[in-house]
């Protein structure tokens, strides 16, 4: 996709089930949210956390926090198989140490986005991220390391994972609004899970 980034066409495949009856169990511990954004905007996308550290936002900001504020207990642990399928995905794009100890959990229904950002909340941007996707399709603009850098448009299907560090670390991304559709696995919606080095 770009120096360092790369998108694994159907790399879990075979692991899609599996991942997502895990995930059930997951949502059942620490339930989806509209997290706040720290400028008082309600996010759509629905979010949850599995592993030591989880993504958070609040009015006092953006942050990892072993913490679920919902709970107060830890996160969900990061099961085995997501682990291993994440730096495996490392491994073959050129990340062999990458270890992840935080998976955030997003959830698109119709409708949902995520605009432009960049992935910054972590403190050694020499690990990568790496991202899996599950259910509905959805359109992924990968763009540069301006805000106003041009965006190709990258389409996001079930068991599809990308990868980007390194050079393209810090580079913005976003996802477009969701369109209907149905899918059999997760329901009609789209999972998203990046899987990152908080610490
Ligand atoms: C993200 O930027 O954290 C999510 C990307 C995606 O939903 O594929
Ligand atoms: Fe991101």
């Amino acid at each position: 996709m770009a120096e360092q980034a790369f998108l694994l066409k159907g790399f879990l495949q075979g692991n899609d089930a599996a991942l997502i009856t895990a995930l059930k169990d997951i949502t059942t511990q620490s339930v989806f949210r509209h997290m706040i954004t720290p400028g008082g905007y309600e996010m759509s996308v629905a979010m949850t956390n599995c592993g030591a550290r989880g993504w958070v936002t609040d009015r006092r900001g953006y942050r990892y926090d072993a913490l679920d504020p919902l709970s107060n207990a830890s996160w969900p642990a990061m099961p085995a198989l997501f682990k291993q399928l994440a730096e495996a995905a490392a491994r073959q794009t050129g990340f062999p140490h990458f270890t992840p100890d935080a998976c955030l959990i997003n959830r698109y229904a119709p409708g949902a986005k995520l605009s432009l950002h960049q992935d910054r909340d972590e403190q050694d941007f020499s690990q990568p991220i790496v991202s899996f996707s599950l259910g509905l399709p959805a359109t992924f603009d990968f763009g540069g390391l301006d805000r106003k850098s041009p965006v190709t448009p990258w389409l996001l299907e079930h068991g599809d994972v990308v990868v980007w560090g390194g050079e393209s670390r810090l580079f913005y991304h976003g996802i477009r609004p969701l369109k209907k559709g149905s899918h059999s696995l997760p329901g009609n919606c789209r999972i998203n899970l990046p899987f990152r080095r908080a610490y």
